[in-house]
């Protein structure tokens, strides 16, 4: 991807998110230390990126087949992140056997399906991704602890319907457009092997923060720019505010000071 391709796909993620990255958070991340973690989390970042997609779907969209078919397809993903169970490399032939039929009456139904199972496609891919990167490395998969981040999101969500579908559908919007920024703050400090993939992840993190921004849109059907500038200052707040659990979307990193 050309410079000027990236410049076009940043400017709308960099206006939208209401703060950058800390300069204190990439120069942590570009240690070479930090890898390890870094890959780790990221790679669980992606398993919920298509988990909480998918359930999206399965809550509000997709009838009991369709639900269970989903399931069955994420099942060796999860199998593999938090019981250790199958070999990394079979992941990649896994295939969403069923087509989805969606529940009746709804008018966003549809639209919400077909955006997501391309998402949980894209994710699962990613997932796959980043499990070759760290072969390539010598890092091992062990379980990681799950960072404050998507949590200090969620944990405003409304509990009334549709307003909690709006909201869980803005947060996934800032969860993806941080994602994207922070490939491209990073990219440039890491090897080419490694700063050519977090390029190429770009692309699509782009799209899914915009495909999460204009389903909340359409499915509340009035404005809820107040609700999205409310949830921006909720993640900016997560991101400038300090933080000592150094992870993919981490605050500003506490530097230990010694002695
Ligand atoms: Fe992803
Ligand atoms: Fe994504």
């Amino acid at each position: 991807m050309s410079l000027d391709n990236i410049e076009a796909l940043l400017k709308p993620i960099n206006g939208f998110l209401k703060c950058e990255t800390p300069l204190e958070w990439i120069s942590e991340a570009k240690k070479s230390c930090k890898l390890p973690v870094l890959l780790r989390d990221h790679l669980v970042c992606e398993l919920k990126a298509a988990q909480s997609a998918m359930f999206l779907i399965r809550r509000y969209a997709v009838d009991a087949d369709s639900a269970k078919a989903l399931l069955e397809w994420l099942k060796p993903y999860e199998d593999f992140t938090y019981r250790h169970i199958g070999d990394w490399r079979d992941l990649e032939k896994l295939k969403l056997n069923k087509s989805m039929i969606v529940k009746s009456g709804g008018r966003y139904e549809q639209e919400l399906v077909d955006k997501m199972v391309m998402l949980i496609r894209e994710e699962l891919h990613h997932f796959y991704q980043v499990l070759e990167v760290m072969n390539e490395y010598g890092i091992e998969y062990e379980n990681i602890n799950s960072s404050r981040y998507a949590k200090g999101l969620l944990k405003h969500v409304k509990t009334h319907e549709p307003d909690a579908l709006i909201d869980k559908l803005i947060c996934g919007a800032y969860i993806e457009a941080r994602s994207c920024e922070r490939f491209a703050k990073i990219a440039p400090h890491l090897d080419k092997r490694l700063g050519d993939f977090y390029i190429s992840l770009l692309r699509s993190e782009a799209r899914h923060y915009q495909d999460y921004l204009e389903l909340a849109e359409n499915i509340a059907g009035k404005d809820i720019s107040e609700r999205i500038a409310f949830f921006g200052e909720v993640e900016a707040d997560l991101i400038v505010s300090p933080d000592n659990d150094f992870k993919f979307h981490s605050g500003l990193p506490v530097l230990k000071v010694l002695g």
